[in-house]
């Protein structure tokens, strides 16, 4: 791993963090995020149900997360965030009849829209860290972890990410291009996404409150979870000054039941690392979240803190992302950040 930031002699506060550790053979893991929007969860269960079970087929995900939110615009949005090890069995699975006739057949009209957003990711421009070695998000794949001392200073997450070493990941200018004609909505159609710009960033960061003695997820829910909030809601509704294109914040639900889970996590893609960095070192909401987590939780309870928090990141290869929309509303992901919606305002 390239360590080209860490400070010498830099020993992180309350020791190693944790990484994934890929077995031998393993290249790149594909992220592949499948949304059903509706006005309601009652409203989007028959096309939920639908997923699951496609969820299920042969070739299907080894793991399979599951969250909702209602967005900006007031609709729900049931994601499963899905995971292949094998680019290939994503792609077998992809093009297996059932999943071909499900996307195929999708309703243009009514009140459910479709989304998806999959990434295949190279281990070499990929991060994962967690606060400890529990199994959830792609650690949940039965993989084995490893300790890191590479945190707990600016630019870690960059030291994490192999390709660092020789690619600044320089991000190119949005907006992303769409076959969607001049003027038209995007209700009512699909929408495929032509050209995305290289080198966009995704995070998935998360903290799961399973484990957690009811004080500290009280702790967690009344002087954490707000700062949380207010950061997710900077960056979701500051696009041009931020550089994120799209953030969920989504609550953790069990992936075929959708009973509640202990855990939330945000999913939002940057026009570049650069970007999501410099809001991670530079901006207010952060410096508080940060704070908050130290005061409120990690001083206090130290060894004994059971609040797990971890991410993974991606810098994406622009022809490694797939993104469409079918009956969604313009401010869906990547839709809101086209030429036309960027025209709009
Ligand atoms: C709102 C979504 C969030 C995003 C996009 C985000 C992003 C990031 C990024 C990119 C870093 C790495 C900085 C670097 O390596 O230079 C970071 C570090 C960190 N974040 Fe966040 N963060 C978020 C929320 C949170 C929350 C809610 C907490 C705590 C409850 C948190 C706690 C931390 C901590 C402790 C570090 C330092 C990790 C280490 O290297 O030891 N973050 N964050």
């Amino acid at each position: 791993m390239p360590s080209t930031h860490r400070p010498a002699g830099h020993e992180p506060r309350g020791g190693p963090a944790h990484q994934v550790r890929w077995p031998e053979g393993v290249e790149a893991v594909v992220v592949a995020q499948f949304g059903v929007q509706a006005p309601t969860r009652a409203d989007a269960g028959p096309a939920v149900a639908r997923v699951v079970g496609l969820t299920a087929l042969p070739h299907g995900p080894s793991k399979v997360d599951r969250g909702w939110h209602v967005d900006a615009a007031g609709v729900v949005n049931e994601v499963f965030a899905c995971y292949w090890t094998d680019p290939a069995e994503h792609t077998a699975w992809w093009q297996s009849a059932p999943v071909r006739e499900w996307w195929a057949g999708l309703d243009e009209t009514g009140p459910v829209g479709h989304w998806v957003e999959v990434l295949t990711s190279p281990l070499a421009r990929h991060e994962t860290m967690y606060s400890a070695p529990v199994p959830v998000g792609p650690a949940g794949l039965s993989l084995p972890m490893e300790p890191t001392d590479l945190h707990d200073y600016p630019f870690a997450a960059l030291d994490r990410i192999p390709d660092s070493g020789h690619d600044a990941f320089d991000g190119e200018p949005v907006p992303f291009e769409t076959d969607l004609p001049d003027g038209a909505s995007t209700l009512g159609r699909r929408v495929a996404v032509t050209r995305v710009p290289h080198n966009l960033c995704v995070i998935r960061t998360a903290q799961n409150w399973g484990a957690a003695p009811e004080e500290q997820r009280e702790v967690y829910r009344d002087k954490v979870e707000p700062g949380f909030r207010a950061g997710f809601e900077y960056m979701r509704d500051n696009p041009v000054d931020s550089g994120c294109l799209s953030a969920r914040l989504l609550a953790d639900v069990d992936a075929t039941t959708g009973a509640d889970l202990p855990g939330s996590c945000v999913i939002a893609w940057w026009a570049g690392i650069a970007d999501m960095l410099r809001w991670a070192h530079d901006h207010p909401t952060h410096h508080r979240i940060l704070g908050d987590f130290w005061t409120a939780l990690v001083e206090p309870y130290n060894v004994d803190l059971r609040v797990l928090l971890w991410h993974e990141v991606h810098v994406a290869n622009a022809d490694a992302v797939r993104m469409a929309y079918v009956n969604c509303h313009p401010g869906t992901g990547a839709l809101a950040r086209t030429a036309a919606a960027v025209a709009a305002g």
